[in-house]
């Protein structure tokens, strides 16, 4: 089979793209592209475009393909699907025509129309066979859950630009929602507060940077996870005069405060519908934090404190739906885990 054919699990997410092969992780990049302005060609992908993000002129372009989990621009998302599949497969593929099997994780609010766009251009890029896993299944795949016993498992997903919450029992979706709050918002709180606040103007490169450095969301948080002071280097929005300004992650803590809120009610809604023996399980297994936006100091926490049920962090939370889509792939035809 290997000889013949090559099988890529893919999380082609708002933010990044995670592509495993035979349970190695072989591509992890920014999910962004810079093209020329007039011609559309392909310029940079991945973290090389990254780095032109922001710093672009009128010639050259920089597209981040994908809005809240799903394709936003279907050329922008073809070029680099297939760039990171070519990347991913060292393209070999082409020398040996071996036979491209992927299975891509969509978010649980994918239509049919978003759907069919993945469908279209995974086939453009060069795939044979393609399934898809929705994300919230593949995360709890990744986890290390029991996904297909009788049992209540509760997976929250805060990723670039959809946060997925959902309960699995019996391999399936229980309940579930996928909303388009998530560390885009997160990042957008910074730039405002810091505009409002400290009258700084900043981009969305050194918001993402104070959010990696210092994002946090209690305002008290133990002592060993306190993170130093951040400098900001910015604009004065009235001056422009440069400015710099000493931040600490309790500023960023109250300034997240009401986008981390607006996910807190909604895991509260999935449990309000979430039925009694299966809301029993949770409350005994604990509800599982995945995606990048699980990395923010005191998450944990914070959701603990205010749902009254454990939250924990999941191991390499960027990683859980990649690992999670690798797992299913490897399962084949011994459970029903595709989006029909
Ligand atoms: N250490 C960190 N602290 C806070 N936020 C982080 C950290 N690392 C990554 N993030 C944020 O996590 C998000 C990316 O997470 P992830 O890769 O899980 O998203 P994605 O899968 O690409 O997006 P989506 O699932 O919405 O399609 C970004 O908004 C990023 O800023
Ligand atoms: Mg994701």
């Amino acid at each position: 089979m290997s000889f013949f054919s090559q099988e890529l699990a893919i999380d082609l997410g708002t933010a990044n793209t995670v592509i495993l092969k035979d349970d190695q992780v072989v591509l992890d990049e920014p999910s962004i592209i810079a093209v020329e302005t007039k011609t559309g060609k392909l310029v940079a992908i991945g973290k090389e475009a990254q780095l032109m993000e922001e710093h672009t002129n009128p010639r050259i372009n920089t597209i981040r393909p994908l809005m809240n989990g799903v394709i936003a621009d279907y050329d922008a998302a073809e070029k680099m699907l297939t760039g990171f599949i070519k990347k991913a497969t060292g393209d070999r593929r082409m020398l040996f025509t071996k036979r491209l099997r992927i299975v891509i994780g969509v978010p649980g609010g994918a239509t049919q129309v978003d759907m069919r766009s993945i469908r279209d251009s995974a086939s453009h890029a060069g795939a044979h066979d393609l399934d898809m896993i929705y994300e919230p299944m593949a995360s709890a795949l990744g986890i290390g859950l029991d996904v297909t016993a009788p049992m209540g498992n509760m997976i929250v997903d805060i990723g670039g630009g959809t946060t997925e919450i959902a309960v699995i029992s019996l391999g399936g979706i229980v309940e579930s929602a996928s909303i388009h709050v998530a560390g885009n918002e997160l990042t957008t709180d910074i730039i405002d507060f810091l505009a409002q606040q400290h009258n700084i103007s900043i981009g969305r490169t050194t918001a993402e940077q104070i959010k990696f450095a210092i994002g946090a969301v209690l305002p008290e948080l133990p002592e060993e996870e306190v993170p130093q002071d951040y400098l900001v280097e910015g604009k004065n929005v009235a001056t422009a005069h440069p400015v710099t300004a000493s931040i600490s992650y309790r500023e960023i803590s109250a300034c997240l405060d009401k986008t981390i809120s607006k996910i807190e009610g909604e895991i509260i809604k999935v449990l309000q519908r979430t039925p009694p023996e299966l809301y029993s399980n949770i409350v005994r297994n604990g509800i599982w934090l995945a995606g990048g936006g699980a990395l923010l100091r005191g998450l944990a926490q914070r959701f603990t404190d205010r749902v009254h049920i454990r939250f924990q962090v999941a191991e390499d939370p960027l990683k859980a739906v990649a690992r999670g889509t690798c797992l299913a792939l490897k399962m084949n035809g011994e459970q029903p885990f595709w989006v029909q």
